[in-house]
């Protein structure tokens, strides 16, 4: 097995162009933006992740934002064909290294699906359909993780950009969820703990053994997370709140 590593990518200078579905546009310190990034994987590194950036990607926007481009199983490499055209193009560098990690799959047209629209529970995969997330990328997904024994399920998500924006798994029978994005019937058979209304963002938060790493703005998450024994870490992420981005968006975690 490889030692858990995190890919990410070097932030674009252009990234105040990037894509917003739900978001008017505000300026983006880039160089802030930066320093965030570092620090997010600095913090990646103290859970125990390797660090490995792909090819800087200075010409696309959105390119920081790895996690869309790519989805990780145990036995396979899902390529993904992100939802916006902008950002198509970001999938080529990242299947250059991915293919050293797994075996490769790609969602091919008129699929289209975002990685941050896609959940993991154990063998049950759950898939946000939403602005940039197709039945035909669900169909194909499921048809490529069928052999290994995954059950995959599409999810409406309309009112924020992708599932993983309103939902995390916190522990094996536990999810950390915002109800009035995702429909908390779909989880029978989970604890679900909600978001608190103020921070509707929430649940975008990231757990390793006993590490949660969570953006400085949610007051609420983090002493929830504190109060659970969490030896928690908090980054700030205000530039990439102002990209309609979360925490996991900028990593593809292969362990
Ligand atoms: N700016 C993040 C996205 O739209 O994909």
């Amino acid at each position: 097995m490889n030692q858990p590593t995190a890919l990410t990518r070097a932030i674009s200078p252009l990234l105040g162009e990037c894509e917003l579905t739900h978001l008017e546009r505000e300026v983006i310190d880039i160089r802030k933006a930066d320093q965030q990034h570092h620090e997010y994987e600095q913090a990646l590194e103290k859970m125990g992740y390797i660090i490995r950036r792909v090819p800087e990607a200075p010409h696309l926007p959105d390119g920081v934002f790895v996690e869309d481009t790519a989805v990780v199983f145990p036995e396979v490499g899902i390529i993904t064909r992100p939802g916006a055209e902008s950002r198509r193009p970001e999938t080529k560098t990242m299947a250059e290294i991915l293919k050293e990690y797994r075996e490769l799959r790609f969602i091919e047209a008129p699929g289209t699906i975002d990685g941050g629209d896609v959940l993991t529970l154990g063998k049950s995969v759950y898939i946000g359909i939403s602005q940039r997330t197709n039945r035909e990328a669900i169909n194909q997904f499921s048809e490529i993780l069928k052999p290994f024994g995954y059950k995959v399920t599409g999810i409406p998500v309309t009112k924020c950009l992708h599932l993983k924006t309103a939902i995390a798994q916190i522990e094996d029978d536990l999810l950390l969820i915002n109800p009035e994005w995702v429909d908390r019937e779909i989880f029978p058979d989970y604890r679900c703990e909600h978001v608190h209304p103020n921070e509707p963002n929430g649940a975008n938060i990231m757990r390793k053994d006993n590490w949660a790493l969570c953006p400085s703005s949610f007051k609420y998450s983090l002493e929830w997370l504190s109060k659970r024994g969490y030896d928690v870490i908090s980054v700030d992420q205000s530039e990439m709140a102002k990209a309609e981005a979360g925490l996991t968006c900028g990593s593809v975690i292969v362990t």
